[in-house]
């Protein structure tokens, strides 16, 4: 089965040049790739232009475009917020929820990404939930980072049953805390044995999902990433600070 590499340029980079230099790279590797899915992730700002990019170029089929987060209502006054329906309306198909970034710097809550999560499967998009612990929770031990996780699935999937969610409509990413931007990422067996367990929680929680796929990130680049995706559960990586260079994305993809 194909590999999923979804990338996450965070609130990079800076110039319009810079990120369309970035996407066509992206894209150009993409049409040449067999083995692996490629979704990217840019700051909302450029999703309009690279649906228009992809939609000329026709390379549809090959990357697809993913924003990296969404507000839990359709329309109102919600300043700075950016609904289902405008992603929509820009071709997006997929959206990250939950990153640990945001809910560090903006103090989200289980409760708010679950509301993100309801809505934005309500709209049809694909959900990227991204779970993982931090590092005093991972020194405690594995035991209580299963229990961590786990309890981070059932907050943030809270009422999804009553919306059939389907393997389709769900992605789970493994990225724990300490890992991300670090530079160390987390030992592969380690994170193999998280994403198995995250793959039975969803079983249990319902037949529907349990074909959902899960990927591991934290500091993935090209050259550790083969140490990940050898594994047949772990079905594809989130990458952040790699996926905006050229010769990291090229080893990855
Ligand atoms: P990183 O970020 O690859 O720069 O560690 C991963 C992520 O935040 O998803």
């Amino acid at each position: 089965m194909k590999k999923l590499i979804i990338f996450n340029w965070k609130m990079n980079p800076g110039s319009y040049g810079g990120a369309e230099k970035i996407f066509k790279a992206a894209l150009e590797l993409s049409r040449k790739t067999k083995k692996a899915e490629i979704v990217i992730c840019p700051p909302f700002v450029w999703l309009e232009s690279f649906s228009k990019l992809l939609k000329i170029k026709n390379y549809k089929l090959k990357a697809k475009l993913g924003a990296q987060d969404v507000f839990w209502e359709e329309s109102g006054a919600y300043t700075g917020e950016i609904s289902p329906l405008m992603l929509e309306y820009v071709k997006v198909d997929d959206v990250i929820i939950g990153h640990s970034e945001r809910r560090k710097y903006l103090k989200e809550t289980d409760e708010m990404i679950n509301k993100k999560v309801l809505t934005a499967l309500k709209s049809g998009l694909k959900v990227i939930l991204c779970v993982g612990e931090n590092l005093k929770i991972r020194r405690s031990g594995k035991k209580i980072v299963m229990a961590f996780v786990k309890k981070q699935l059932e907050k943030d999937l809270a009422g999804t049953k009553n919306l059939k969610l389907k393997t389709k409509n769900l992605i789970v990413a493994y990225e724990p805390i300490w890992a991300i931007g670090t530079g160390k990422p987390c030992n592969p067996e380690d994170a193999l044995e998280v994403i198995k367990f995250i793959k039975q929680t969803l079983k249990a929680k319902s037949s529907n999902l349990k074909a959902v796929k899960v990927l591991y990130g934290g500091s993935v680049n090209g050259k550790n990433i083969e140490s990940f995706l050898k594994y047949k559960q772990i079905d594809g990586a989130l990458v952040g600070g790699a996926s905006l260079e050229p010769k990291q994305f090229n080893k990855i993809i």
